[in-house]
Protein backbone atom coordinates (compact mmCIF):
# COMPACT_ATOMS: atom_id res chain seq x y z
CA UNK A 1 0.00 0.00 0.00
CA UNK A 2 1.35 3.51 -0.93
CA UNK A 3 1.62 5.51 2.40
CA UNK A 4 2.13 9.38 2.41
CA UNK A 5 5.39 11.24 2.26
CA UNK A 6 7.92 11.64 5.27
CA UNK A 7 6.94 15.05 6.78
CA UNK A 8 3.27 15.18 5.22
CA UNK A 9 0.22 15.15 6.91
CA UNK A 10 -3.33 13.79 5.75
CA UNK A 11 -5.96 16.11 7.45
CA UNK A 12 -8.96 14.00 7.74
CA UNK A 13 -12.96 14.82 8.27
CA UNK A 14 -12.14 14.60 11.95
CA UNK A 15 -9.52 17.61 12.43
CA UNK A 16 -10.90 19.48 9.37
CA UNK A 17 -13.44 21.65 11.27
CA UNK A 18 -10.91 22.70 13.91
CA UNK A 19 -8.79 23.90 10.38
CA UNK A 20 -11.91 25.78 9.20
CA UNK A 21 -12.54 26.90 13.08
CA UNK A 22 -8.79 28.63 12.82
CA UNK A 23 -9.55 29.72 9.19
CA UNK A 24 -12.06 31.31 9.59
CA UNK A 25 -10.86 33.42 12.87
CA UNK A 26 -8.24 34.30 10.77
CA UNK A 27 -10.03 35.66 8.17
CA UNK A 28 -12.53 37.71 10.43
CA UNK A 29 -9.84 38.96 12.50
CA UNK A 30 -7.61 40.37 8.92
CA UNK A 31 -10.79 41.95 8.16
CA UNK A 32 -10.85 43.70 11.29
CA UNK A 33 -7.91 45.07 10.10
CA UNK A 34 -8.44 46.04 6.94
CA UNK A 35 -6.07 42.97 5.19
CA UNK A 36 -7.49 41.42 2.05
CA UNK A 37 -6.63 37.84 1.28
CA UNK A 38 -4.10 37.46 -1.68
CA UNK A 39 -3.13 34.05 -3.59
CA UNK A 40 -0.04 32.76 -4.69
CA UNK A 41 1.14 29.71 -6.48
CA UNK A 42 3.21 27.40 -4.53
CA UNK A 43 6.00 26.94 -7.11
CA UNK A 44 8.65 30.10 -8.35
CA UNK A 45 11.56 30.30 -9.95
CA UNK A 46 14.08 28.70 -7.38
CA UNK A 47 16.47 31.92 -7.63
CA UNK A 48 13.37 33.90 -5.79
CA UNK A 49 14.35 32.82 -2.52
CA UNK A 50 18.27 32.66 -2.65
CA UNK A 51 17.73 36.10 -3.62
CA UNK A 52 15.70 37.09 -0.52
CA UNK A 53 15.78 34.33 2.07
CA UNK A 54 19.96 34.50 1.27
CA UNK A 55 21.81 32.07 -0.07
CA UNK A 56 23.68 31.31 3.01
CA UNK A 57 20.65 30.65 5.01
CA UNK A 58 19.37 27.42 6.06
CA UNK A 59 16.29 27.22 3.87
CA UNK A 60 18.11 28.04 0.96
CA UNK A 61 21.40 25.90 1.18
CA UNK A 62 18.92 22.34 2.93
CA UNK A 63 15.73 22.76 2.81
CA UNK A 64 14.72 23.66 -0.82
CA UNK A 65 11.94 21.10 -2.63
CA UNK A 66 13.78 21.68 -5.94
CA UNK A 67 12.07 20.97 -9.51
CA UNK A 68 14.73 20.72 -12.46
CA UNK A 69 12.20 21.58 -15.53
CA UNK A 70 14.41 21.46 -18.47
CA UNK A 71 16.78 24.87 -17.91
CA UNK A 72 14.26 25.93 -15.62
CA UNK A 73 14.74 25.65 -11.80
CA UNK A 74 11.97 25.69 -9.27
CA UNK A 75 11.26 25.41 -6.01
CA UNK A 76 7.97 24.78 -3.74
CA UNK A 77 7.86 28.27 -1.55
CA UNK A 78 9.38 27.35 1.46
CA UNK A 79 7.58 30.84 2.72
CA UNK A 80 4.93 33.21 1.74
CA UNK A 81 6.87 36.93 2.16
CA UNK A 82 9.29 36.94 -0.83
CA UNK A 83 6.17 35.52 -3.51
CA UNK A 84 4.24 38.15 -1.81
CA UNK A 85 6.36 40.37 -2.76
CA UNK A 86 7.04 39.59 -6.48
CA UNK A 87 3.61 39.12 -7.25
CA UNK A 88 3.20 42.61 -5.70
CA UNK A 89 5.81 44.34 -8.07
CA UNK A 90 5.03 41.93 -10.93
CA UNK A 91 0.86 42.63 -10.99
CA UNK A 92 2.36 46.72 -10.24
CA UNK A 93 0.40 46.83 -7.29
CA UNK A 94 2.74 49.32 -5.73
CA UNK A 95 1.84 51.91 -8.83
CA UNK A 96 -1.87 51.21 -7.17
CA UNK A 97 -1.66 51.28 -4.00
CA UNK A 98 1.14 53.76 -1.92
CA UNK A 99 0.13 51.27 1.06
CA UNK A 100 -1.47 47.42 1.39
CA UNK A 101 -1.98 44.90 3.42
CA UNK A 102 -2.48 41.47 2.43
CA UNK A 103 -3.12 38.20 4.25
CA UNK A 104 -2.62 34.30 3.01
CA UNK A 105 -3.40 31.28 4.14
CA UNK A 106 -1.68 28.32 2.18
CA UNK A 107 0.94 25.14 2.42
CA UNK A 108 4.74 25.63 2.28
CA UNK A 109 7.61 23.06 1.41
CA UNK A 110 10.64 22.80 3.53
CA UNK A 111 12.57 19.64 3.25
CA UNK A 112 13.67 19.57 6.79
CA UNK A 113 14.42 16.24 9.96
CA UNK A 114 10.35 15.64 10.45
CA UNK A 115 9.37 15.26 14.30
CA UNK A 116 6.59 16.71 16.43
CA UNK A 117 5.62 20.02 15.04
CA UNK A 118 8.11 20.23 12.36
CA UNK A 119 6.93 18.94 8.54
CA UNK A 120 7.74 18.78 5.43
CA UNK A 121 4.79 20.33 3.85
CA UNK A 122 3.19 22.73 6.67
CA UNK A 123 0.58 25.74 7.07
CA UNK A 124 1.14 29.00 6.91
CA UNK A 125 -1.59 31.70 8.12
CA UNK A 126 0.43 35.09 7.38
CA UNK A 127 0.11 38.41 6.01
CA UNK A 128 2.32 41.06 5.11
CA UNK A 129 1.48 45.13 4.87
CA UNK A 130 3.60 46.99 2.82
CA UNK A 131 4.55 50.44 1.79
CA UNK A 132 5.36 52.40 5.61
CA UNK A 133 8.62 52.07 7.80
CA UNK A 134 6.33 53.87 10.55
CA UNK A 135 6.35 52.48 14.00
CA UNK A 136 3.30 52.68 14.52
CA UNK A 137 2.44 49.56 11.74
CA UNK A 138 5.12 47.64 13.32
CA UNK A 139 3.01 48.37 16.83
CA UNK A 140 -0.46 47.31 14.48
CA UNK A 141 1.27 44.00 13.17
CA UNK A 142 2.21 42.92 16.56
CA UNK A 143 -1.00 43.50 18.02
CA UNK A 144 -2.66 41.88 15.21
CA UNK A 145 -0.81 38.94 15.89
CA UNK A 146 -1.43 38.43 19.52
CA UNK A 147 -5.33 39.44 18.57
CA UNK A 148 -5.45 36.50 16.34
CA UNK A 149 -3.51 34.32 18.85
CA UNK A 150 -6.29 34.95 21.18
CA UNK A 151 -8.94 34.33 18.32
CA UNK A 152 -7.62 31.10 18.15
CA UNK A 153 -7.63 30.31 21.86
CA UNK A 154 -4.32 30.17 22.08
CA UNK A 155 -3.39 30.81 25.74
CA UNK A 156 0.14 31.37 27.63
CA UNK A 157 2.16 32.22 24.43
CA UNK A 158 4.98 34.57 25.17
CA UNK A 159 6.25 37.15 22.80
CA UNK A 160 9.78 38.11 22.12
CA UNK A 161 11.61 40.64 20.34
CA UNK A 162 14.14 42.46 19.16
CA UNK A 163 15.99 45.19 16.23
CA UNK A 164 18.23 44.37 13.82
CA UNK A 165 18.22 47.82 12.91
CA UNK A 166 19.28 48.95 9.33
CA UNK A 167 21.80 47.08 7.28
CA UNK A 168 25.03 48.89 8.57
CA UNK A 169 23.93 48.07 12.24
CA UNK A 170 23.32 44.55 11.41
CA UNK A 171 26.97 44.23 10.01
CA UNK A 172 28.14 46.28 13.29
CA UNK A 173 26.12 43.42 15.48
CA UNK A 174 28.08 40.78 12.94
CA UNK A 175 31.46 42.41 13.66
CA UNK A 176 30.55 42.60 17.67
CA UNK A 177 29.64 38.85 17.58
CA UNK A 178 32.83 37.53 15.46
CA UNK A 179 34.90 39.23 18.45
CA UNK A 180 32.68 37.52 20.96
CA UNK A 181 32.87 33.95 19.18
CA UNK A 182 36.32 33.78 17.50
CA UNK A 183 37.55 32.89 20.93
CA UNK A 184 35.03 30.07 21.08
CA UNK A 185 35.55 28.90 17.98
CA UNK A 186 36.75 25.33 18.50
CA UNK A 187 33.99 24.62 21.00
CA UNK A 188 31.48 25.51 18.51
CA UNK A 189 29.65 22.68 16.26
CA UNK A 190 31.13 22.35 12.64
CA UNK A 191 27.80 24.04 11.12
CA UNK A 192 28.35 27.33 13.47
CA UNK A 193 32.54 27.35 12.43
CA UNK A 194 31.34 27.59 8.96
CA UNK A 195 28.42 30.15 10.07
CA UNK A 196 31.16 32.03 12.02
CA UNK A 197 32.89 33.02 8.88
CA UNK A 198 29.99 33.55 6.33
CA UNK A 199 26.51 34.07 8.37
CA UNK A 200 27.59 35.06 11.90
CA UNK A 201 23.71 35.84 12.83
CA UNK A 202 22.87 31.88 12.46
CA UNK A 203 24.84 31.00 15.11
CA UNK A 204 22.53 32.73 17.44
CA UNK A 205 19.76 30.45 16.38
CA UNK A 206 21.87 27.21 16.51
CA UNK A 207 19.99 24.62 18.38
CA UNK A 208 23.16 22.76 19.09
CA UNK A 209 23.92 22.47 22.65
CA UNK A 210 27.04 23.52 23.29
CA UNK A 211 26.53 26.25 20.74
CA UNK A 212 23.71 27.21 22.49
CA UNK A 213 25.65 27.36 25.57
CA UNK A 214 28.46 29.93 24.38
CA UNK A 215 25.67 31.96 23.11
CA UNK A 216 24.08 32.34 26.55
CA UNK A 217 27.45 33.55 27.67
CA UNK A 218 27.45 36.69 25.43
CA UNK A 219 27.06 40.18 26.75
CA UNK A 220 24.46 41.06 23.85
CA UNK A 221 22.32 44.64 23.96
CA UNK A 222 21.06 46.60 21.59
CA UNK A 223 23.82 49.00 21.36
CA UNK A 224 24.88 48.66 17.66
CA UNK A 225 21.37 50.20 16.70
CA UNK A 226 22.40 53.45 15.40
CA UNK A 227 19.98 56.82 16.54
CA UNK A 228 16.82 56.47 13.96
CA UNK A 229 16.78 52.80 14.36
CA UNK A 230 17.02 52.98 18.55
CA UNK A 231 13.93 55.86 18.18
CA UNK A 232 12.59 53.56 15.92
CA UNK A 233 12.65 50.47 18.14
CA UNK A 234 11.60 52.75 21.31
CA UNK A 235 8.52 54.02 19.77
CA UNK A 236 7.68 50.28 18.93
CA UNK A 237 8.31 49.34 22.43
CA UNK A 238 6.28 52.10 23.86
CA UNK A 239 3.15 51.53 21.63
CA UNK A 240 3.25 48.02 22.47
CA UNK A 241 3.08 48.86 26.72
CA UNK A 242 0.23 51.25 24.88
CA UNK A 243 -1.75 49.02 23.92
CA UNK A 244 -1.10 46.40 27.27
CA UNK A 245 1.01 44.26 25.30
CA UNK A 246 3.31 42.11 26.91
CA UNK A 247 6.56 41.12 25.75
CA UNK A 248 9.99 40.00 26.12
CA UNK A 249 13.13 42.18 24.80
CA UNK A 250 15.05 39.79 23.59
CA UNK A 251 18.79 40.83 21.94
CA UNK A 252 19.74 37.19 20.53
CA UNK A 253 16.31 37.17 18.63
CA UNK A 254 17.75 37.12 14.98
CA UNK A 255 15.17 35.31 12.77
CA UNK A 256 16.45 32.76 10.51
CA UNK A 257 16.06 34.29 6.97
CA UNK A 258 18.13 37.04 5.53
CA UNK A 259 15.34 39.89 4.74
CA UNK A 260 14.91 41.33 7.77
CA UNK A 261 15.87 44.55 9.26
CA UNK A 262 14.57 46.47 12.55
CA UNK A 263 11.88 45.07 14.45
CA UNK A 264 11.49 40.91 14.65
CA UNK A 265 9.47 39.29 17.17
CA UNK A 266 8.57 35.89 17.35
CA UNK A 267 5.84 33.80 19.20
CA UNK A 268 6.53 30.85 21.34
CA UNK A 269 4.30 28.56 23.66
CA UNK A 270 5.55 26.59 26.23
CA UNK A 271 3.36 23.10 25.98
CA UNK A 272 5.45 22.54 22.59
CA UNK A 273 8.61 20.81 23.10
CA UNK A 274 11.82 22.06 21.48
CA UNK A 275 9.36 23.51 17.88
CA UNK A 276 8.08 26.35 20.17
CA UNK A 277 7.79 29.11 17.66
CA UNK A 278 3.93 29.20 16.60
CA UNK A 279 4.64 32.30 14.54
CA UNK A 280 7.06 34.62 13.72
CA UNK A 281 7.75 37.59 11.87
CA UNK A 282 9.85 41.61 11.34
CA UNK A 283 10.30 44.27 9.27
CA UNK A 284 11.96 43.84 5.45
CA UNK A 285 12.73 47.42 4.64
CA UNK A 286 15.41 46.47 2.08
CA UNK A 287 13.07 43.10 0.30
CA UNK A 288 11.22 45.26 -2.35
CA UNK A 289 13.78 47.27 -3.60
CA UNK A 290 15.89 43.82 -3.57
CA UNK A 291 13.27 42.74 -6.02
CA UNK A 292 14.03 45.74 -8.26
CA UNK A 293 10.74 48.03 -7.07
CA UNK A 294 10.44 51.25 -4.66
CA UNK A 295 12.52 51.89 -2.15
CA UNK A 296 9.46 51.15 0.14
CA UNK A 297 9.38 49.00 3.88
CA UNK A 298 7.06 46.46 4.48
CA UNK A 299 6.48 43.98 7.54
CA UNK A 300 4.40 40.87 8.21
CA UNK A 301 4.32 37.70 9.85
CA UNK A 302 3.03 34.22 9.48
CA UNK A 303 2.14 31.27 12.37
CA UNK A 304 2.43 27.52 11.57
CA UNK A 305 -0.87 26.33 11.74
CA UNK A 306 -0.04 22.86 12.52
CA UNK A 307 1.98 24.06 15.63
CA UNK A 308 -1.55 26.62 16.36
CA UNK A 309 -3.42 23.76 16.37
CA UNK A 310 -1.49 21.77 18.98
CA UNK A 311 -1.67 25.03 21.11
CA UNK A 312 -5.20 25.85 20.65
CA UNK A 313 -8.45 25.54 22.50
CA UNK A 314 -10.69 26.70 19.78
CA UNK A 315 -13.79 24.14 19.43
CA UNK A 316 -14.12 23.23 16.00
CA UNK A 317 -16.39 24.43 13.56
CA UNK A 318 -19.45 22.07 13.50
CA UNK A 319 -21.42 21.16 10.15
CA UNK A 320 -24.77 21.48 10.05
CA UNK A 321 -27.37 19.68 12.65
CA UNK A 322 -30.12 19.90 10.39
CA UNK A 323 -28.84 16.58 7.97
CA UNK A 324 -32.21 15.05 6.06
CA UNK A 325 -31.45 11.28 5.83
CA UNK A 326 -33.73 9.75 3.19
CA UNK A 327 -34.39 5.77 3.06
CA UNK A 328 -36.54 4.12 0.44
CA UNK A 329 -37.51 1.10 0.24
CA UNK A 330 -37.81 -0.61 -3.50
CA UNK A 331 -36.42 0.63 -7.09
CA UNK A 332 -39.24 2.78 -7.78
CA UNK A 333 -38.89 4.44 -4.47
CA UNK A 334 -34.71 4.44 -4.85
CA UNK A 335 -35.49 6.87 -8.50
CA UNK A 336 -37.71 9.01 -7.10
CA UNK A 337 -35.78 9.38 -3.94
CA UNK A 338 -32.77 10.73 -6.41
CA UNK A 339 -34.68 13.26 -7.42
CA UNK A 340 -36.38 14.15 -4.56
CA UNK A 341 -32.66 14.32 -2.90
CA UNK A 342 -32.01 16.86 -6.11
CA UNK A 343 -34.33 19.00 -5.25
CA UNK A 344 -33.95 19.30 -1.78
CA UNK A 345 -30.27 20.54 -1.87
CA UNK A 346 -31.91 23.25 -4.59
CA UNK A 347 -33.72 24.23 -2.01
CA UNK A 348 -31.15 24.48 0.48
CA UNK A 349 -31.73 21.74 2.58
CA UNK A 350 -28.49 19.05 3.61
CA UNK A 351 -29.16 15.51 2.75
CA UNK A 352 -27.69 12.48 2.07
CA UNK A 353 -29.18 8.74 1.47
CA UNK A 354 -27.82 4.97 2.17
CA UNK A 355 -25.83 3.81 -1.17
CA UNK A 356 -25.21 0.33 0.33
CA UNK A 357 -28.82 -1.31 -0.15
CA UNK A 358 -28.92 -1.70 3.82
CA UNK A 359 -31.94 -2.92 5.39
CA UNK A 360 -34.41 0.03 7.24
CA UNK A 361 -32.96 -1.19 10.73
CA UNK A 362 -29.74 -0.87 9.48
CA UNK A 363 -30.31 2.37 6.87
CA UNK A 364 -31.91 3.76 10.20
CA UNK A 365 -28.64 2.98 12.05
CA UNK A 366 -26.55 4.52 9.23
CA UNK A 367 -28.83 8.07 10.00
CA UNK A 368 -28.51 8.05 13.34
CA UNK A 369 -24.86 7.55 12.87
CA UNK A 370 -24.52 10.96 10.44
CA UNK A 371 -26.44 12.93 13.52
CA UNK A 372 -29.35 12.91 11.14
CA UNK A 373 -31.83 15.47 11.99
CA UNK A 374 -35.17 14.34 10.14
CA UNK A 375 -35.19 10.53 8.33
CA UNK A 376 -37.48 10.42 5.20
CA UNK A 377 -39.30 7.19 4.00
CA UNK A 378 -40.66 6.53 0.80
CA UNK A 379 -41.31 3.07 -0.50
CA UNK A 380 -44.01 2.12 -3.12
CA UNK A 381 -46.79 2.63 -0.53
CA UNK A 382 -46.06 6.31 -0.02
CA UNK A 383 -45.51 6.80 -3.73
CA UNK A 384 -48.77 5.78 -4.99
CA UNK A 385 -50.53 8.20 -2.20
CA UNK A 386 -48.12 10.60 -2.98
CA UNK A 387 -46.77 11.04 0.98
CA UNK A 388 -43.78 10.83 3.19
CA UNK A 389 -42.70 9.32 6.02
CA UNK A 390 -40.91 12.24 8.16
CA UNK A 391 -39.17 11.08 11.32
CA UNK A 392 -38.06 13.58 13.99
CA UNK A 393 -34.98 12.50 15.34
CA UNK A 394 -34.79 14.90 18.56
CA UNK A 395 -38.01 13.99 20.11
CA UNK A 396 -38.56 10.19 17.36
CA UNK A 397 -41.81 10.82 16.57
CA UNK A 398 -43.04 9.96 13.15
CA UNK A 399 -46.11 11.36 11.02
CA UNK A 400 -46.92 11.09 7.09
CA UNK A 401 -46.79 14.03 5.17
CA UNK A 402 -47.97 15.23 1.94
CA UNK A 403 -44.57 15.05 -0.63
CA UNK A 404 -45.31 18.77 -2.01
CA UNK A 405 -45.60 19.60 1.90
CA UNK A 406 -42.30 18.32 2.20
CA UNK A 407 -39.67 21.16 1.99
CA UNK A 408 -42.25 23.70 3.65
CA UNK A 409 -41.60 21.25 6.44
CA UNK A 410 -37.98 20.51 6.70
CA UNK A 411 -37.21 24.14 6.41
CA UNK A 412 -39.15 25.45 9.06
P1 LIG B 1 9.33 31.33 9.79
O1 LIG B 1 9.77 31.64 11.20
O2 LIG B 1 10.29 30.62 8.95
O3 LIG B 1 8.95 32.73 9.15
O4 LIG B 1 7.98 30.53 9.83
C1 LIG B 1 6.86 31.01 10.56
C2 LIG B 1 6.25 29.88 11.39
O5 LIG B 1 5.98 28.76 10.55
C3 LIG B 1 7.17 29.31 12.47
O6 LIG B 1 7.13 30.12 13.62
C4 LIG B 1 6.52 27.96 12.72
O7 LIG B 1 5.39 28.09 13.55
C5 LIG B 1 6.05 27.57 11.33
N1 LIG B 1 6.99 26.63 10.70
C6 LIG B 1 8.15 26.90 10.10
N2 LIG B 1 8.73 25.78 9.64
C7 LIG B 1 7.91 24.76 9.95
C8 LIG B 1 7.93 23.34 9.75
N3 LIG B 1 8.92 22.76 9.09
N4 LIG B 1 6.90 22.60 10.21
C9 LIG B 1 5.86 23.19 10.85
N5 LIG B 1 5.79 24.52 11.07
C10 LIG B 1 6.78 25.30 10.63
C11 LIG B 1 8.55 32.86 7.85
O8 LIG B 1 8.32 31.96 7.09
C12 LIG B 1 8.38 34.31 7.43
N6 LIG B 1 7.94 34.33 6.03
C13 LIG B 1 7.38 35.03 8.32
C14 LIG B 1 7.18 36.45 7.88
C15 LIG B 1 6.15 36.95 7.20
N7 LIG B 1 8.05 37.42 8.07
C16 LIG B 1 7.59 38.52 7.52
N8 LIG B 1 6.42 38.25 6.97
Amino acid sequence: MFKRVPGTKDVLPDETGHWQAIEEAARNIFSLYNYREIRTPVIEEASLFNRTLGTTTEIVQKQMFLIHNQEDLYALRPEGTASICRSYLENNLDKTNAFIKLYYIGPMFRLERPQKGRLRQFHHIGCEAIGSTEAILDVEVISLASRLLEGFAVKDYKIKINSLGCPKDKQTLSLNLKQGLQKEKQRLCPDCQLRLENNILRVLDCKNEECRKIVKTLELKNSYLCQDCSSHFEEVKNGLNSLGIAFDVEPQLVRGLDYYNRTVFEFTHSNLGSQDAIGAGGRYNNLIKELGGPDIGGIGFAFGVERLLLASTLPEKKVSNNLVYLITLGETAKSAGIKLLNQLRSCGIPCETDYLNRSLKAAMRAANDASARFVLILGEDELRKNVISLKDMSNSTQREINLEDLTKELKC
